[in-house]
């Protein structure tokens, strides 16, 4: 048995701490992968700061993380089309409700995988370049192909927007996260025109990405700027990545005749909860989150727009996973027809490096994502 080790978050709250963990063997329908790459996630850094409130289902110690890339160790039964030493990356979703939650974080050196969350990389791509997909590229995907969400048709891996029907948009508030990048590219391979938005030090990435037209969130006439590019033509649907971008995403929706918005965030920031038990910070969060989600959804449904949130696991059990995950994502890699975005930077070497991304995180990244080697 290989010997495995962890970084575990041991109680709510506290900093990750390094220490041997069990190593699991693949079941059926599962990878183990050798870690060689990691990325931080909002999410796990919003688990770490709020201790229950999000993911309270995960038992203490916890191995968080959801984006892993390295090379496979042992397959599982069943599973076709992976061996032993494949380069990949993977989707691990330990922090889902009803999985084998330790085992099945990234943030260790032996991780078990879904197959069907996982993808073959070129080998003239780099771990530490393509980690940066699992997590955004799959709420990206989840938010607009889903049926219940905007429901787009599918992307092929083949010639980037060759069945495109230049006159219907995708709008996508957010282009410059993690989940924007990715979801601008799908949206293109799926055959739409992008108008995003992001900081204008951004913009150029947001174009290199495939969007059409990209604005500013940050300028008070974002909204109208939007509407004003779209010209009349058909929205297919908008999807909002970002704290605060529900409401705008509404307000282009209701102006441009759009019938369906996709919500990555909430309208409240976790971040600004303090990173300790602070029941009265929870209450006055909970509060001011009603008080912006219930007009929203109120709106929503007097406009007869259909607005959800998207969870960015809901593929795993929709016909979008095998899509994304079996199709195009290792097919447009190979062709050299998808980019990683965004950019990765390493931060450190070794587990002990994941909390140092973690904090890293929590301070702010613009168009980044902040990565780990193992
Ligand atoms: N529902 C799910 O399952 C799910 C899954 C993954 C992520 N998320 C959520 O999606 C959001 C993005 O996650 P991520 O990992 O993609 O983030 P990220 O890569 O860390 O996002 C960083 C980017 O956010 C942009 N940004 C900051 N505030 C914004 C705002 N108010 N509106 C639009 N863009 C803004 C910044 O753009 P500029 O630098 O250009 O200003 C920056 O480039 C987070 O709220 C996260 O919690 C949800």
């Amino acid at each position: 048995m290989p010997t495995n080790s962890a970084a575990y978050l041991t109680v709510p709250y506290a900093d990750l701490a390094v220490a041997e963990a069990p190593y699991t063997s693949a079941a059926a329908g599962e990878l183990v992968i050798r870690a060689r790459a990691v990325a931080v996630n909002p999410l796990d850094e919003i688990k770490q700061s709020t201790g229950n409130v999000m993911y309270g289902w995960l038992p203490s110690p916890a191995v968080l993380g959801e984006d892993v890339a390295g090379e496979i160790v042992e397959v599982g039964a069943g599973v076709s089309g992976f061996s032993v030493g494949d380069r990949v990356i993977a989707y691990a979703v330990g922090m889902e409700k009803n999985r084998n939650h330790a085992a099945e974080g990234a943030f260790q050196l032996f991780t078990v995988v879904q197959a069907q969350l996982t993808a073959r990389i070129p080998l003239e791509l780099s771990f530490e370049d393509a980690v940066v997909l699992p997590l955004a590229i799959s709420t990206a995907a989840s938010a607009l192909f889903q049926s219940d969400q905007l429901g787009l048709r599918h992307p092929t891996s083949g010639a980037t927007g060759a069945d495109a029907d230049p006159t219907e948009w995708v709008v996508v508030w957010g282009g410059s996260t993690s989940v924007g990048s990715n979801a601008i590219q799908l949206a293109v391979a799926a055959g739409y025109s992008v108008i995003t938005t992001a900081s204008p030090h951004n913009h150029d990435r947001m174009r290199a990405l495939g969007a059409r037209h990209v604005v500013d969130y940050r300028s008070g006439s974002a909204v109208h700027d939007v509407v004003a590019l779209v010209e009349k033509r058909p929205v297919a649907g908008v999807f909002a990545i970002g704290t605060g971008s529900a409401e705008p995403a509404l307000s282009i929706a209701v102006a441009t005749g759009a019938r369906r918005v996709s919500l990555a965030s909430p309208s409240v920031s976790m971040s600004s909860l303090p990173r300790r038990r602070a029941p009265l910070a929870l209450a006055g969060f909970g509060l001011r989150m009603l008080s912006r989600t219930v007009p929203l959804m109120v709106r929503s449904r007097l406009r007869g727009i259909r607005t959800r949130f998207v969870w960015g696991s809901a593929l795993m059990n929709t016909e979008v996973g095998p899509m994304l995950w079996g199709g195009f994502l290792p097919d447009a890699l190979a062709a050299g027809r998808y980019v990683t975005a965004p950019r990765s930077e390493v931060v450190g070497t070794g587990l002990e490096s994941i909390q140092p991304a973690l904090d890293a995180l929590r301070a702010g990244a613009s168009a980044t994502k902040f990565v780990v080697t193992l």
